[in-house]
Parts: C-alpha cells; structure tokens; sequence
C-alpha cells in the first residue's frame, strides 16, 4: 500500500494525514475484495525496515492502527471477515501487542475472507524465522516443511500482487510466497486506489496465462 506520504504532499497536508487516508482506502479495498470473493487479502501496513522513518511518523502508524482497530473490529466481525496479524510481534509497544492479539481473538470465528495485515514484516524475517524453527524441530529442511513454517502457511500463496504508487520492486514482501504470483503495478497513490482500479487490477490478472512452468499447450490441454 504504497504512496500515502506523496498523496499528503501534494496536498500540503503533513505525511500522517496521507496514511490516515490510507485506512480509508484499506477499508474500502477490504469491502470490495470481500464483495467480488475474494478469499485471501494480504496487505503490507508496516516493514522491518519503516523503523528507520523519522520517530513522529513511526509512533503516527503505530497509534493508527491502535485506533483502526478500536473503532473498524465490530465491522469486521459483522462481515465474517477473519483478522490476523503477521509479523514480529516483540519490539511493537506491549499495549499495542495485546490491541492486536484482542482484535485476532474477536474475528477468529470469521468464515468468510481471511484479512492478513503485514505489521513489522519483511520477507526475509518470515524466511528466516520459518528456517529457524524448522531447524530447531530437528525435521530435515525441505521446501514443505519450510512453507509450514511459515507465517502465511494458513492461506494459499498469492495469485496475484499489487503495488501502488507507481514503483516496480516487491519491497521485502512476500518473498517466498511471490515465486508464481502475477505482479500488477498501479500508478494510482494508495489513498487513490478505488474499486474501479482493483477491478482494474483483477481485469489484468484474468487475462495472464499462468503456466507453473509448463508450456502453453499444456496449460490449454492439461492432459498434454
Ligand atoms: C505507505 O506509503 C507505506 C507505509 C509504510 C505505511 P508511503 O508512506 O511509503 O508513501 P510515499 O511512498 O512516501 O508516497
Ligand atoms: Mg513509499
């Protein structure tokens, strides 16, 4: 979710007001995966590497999301929207810690679309820490085991990754889960991605020929 700080410049406006904006759109986005079926959204709120931003704008996002989910929980249990957070959780301010594991507790019985939201995440963090435990079970390290260990094994890999604001580079995302993912970039600001450009996005995605690897006939004919 990328382009909030220059959403806010343009407007004069000072860089928070541009990630308040960016809770705005995340709702909307939310809504409107949910509406068209979407299973699994995963959004990149926080990196490992955003605690190198000025202080006044680390502790801005860290209070956002501590009032997003005092008022924004209720709705989304009403949609059966399930909420978890991934991420390292120590080094986060311990009231927020317990802020996100009440919120992860009250939508546990959603059964409709699983909301991930990347919160002090890095792919490198998620590989690392997947190989780590892996390492510590004493199982041999295989791909399979590797991908149970890591902190998105609850949902299938992505079909399909979208950055906005306009850069082409995947950021420490979803490092291990990308490797067939197919990439979208918009130039939309993130407070500017509407429903009209997500459907934009999903539009781009049904037309690409995903092959794992195989050849054009054989994704046509899986028999071939
Ligand atoms: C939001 O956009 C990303 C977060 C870390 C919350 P940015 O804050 O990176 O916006 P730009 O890139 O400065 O426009
Ligand atoms: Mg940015």
């Amino acid at each position: 979710m990328d382009g909030n700080g220059r959403w806010a410049k343009r407007r004069l406006l000072p860089r928070i007001a541009g990630h308040r904006q960016g809770v705005e759109s995340l709702r909307r986005c939310i809504r409107a995966c949910a509406q068209r079926g979407v299973r699994a959204l995963t959004v990149f709120a926080f990196s490992s590497e955003n605690w190198n931003r000025p202080e006044d704008e680390v502790s801005g996002l860290m209070d956002l999301l501590a009032k997003a989910l005092a008022r924004e929980v209720a709705e989304l249990q009403r949609g059966g929207i399930r909420l978890l957070f991934i991420g390292e959780r120590r080094g986060l301010p311990a009231r927020l810690r317990q802020g996100l594991a009440e919120a992860e507790a009250a939508t546990a019985q959603g059964a409709g679309m699983v909301l991930n939201v990347c919160f002090n995440y890095g792919g490198r963090w998620d590989i690392a820490q997947a190989a780590a435990r892996v390492a510590a079970s004493g199982e041999p390290v295989t791909e399979i085991a590797l991908d149970r260990a890591m902190a998105l094994s609850h949902v299938p890999d992505p079909d399909l990754l979208i950055r906005t604001g306009g850069e082409q580079r995947i950021s420490n995302f979803l490092l291990w889960q990308c490797a067939y993912s197919e990439l979208f970039f918009s130039d939309r600001l993130w407070p500017d991605f509407d429903e009209a450009a997500l459907d934009e996005a999903l539009a781009a995605f049904v037309a690409r020929e995903r092959r794992f690897g195989k050849t054009s006939e054989q994704v046509a004919r899986p028999s071939a």
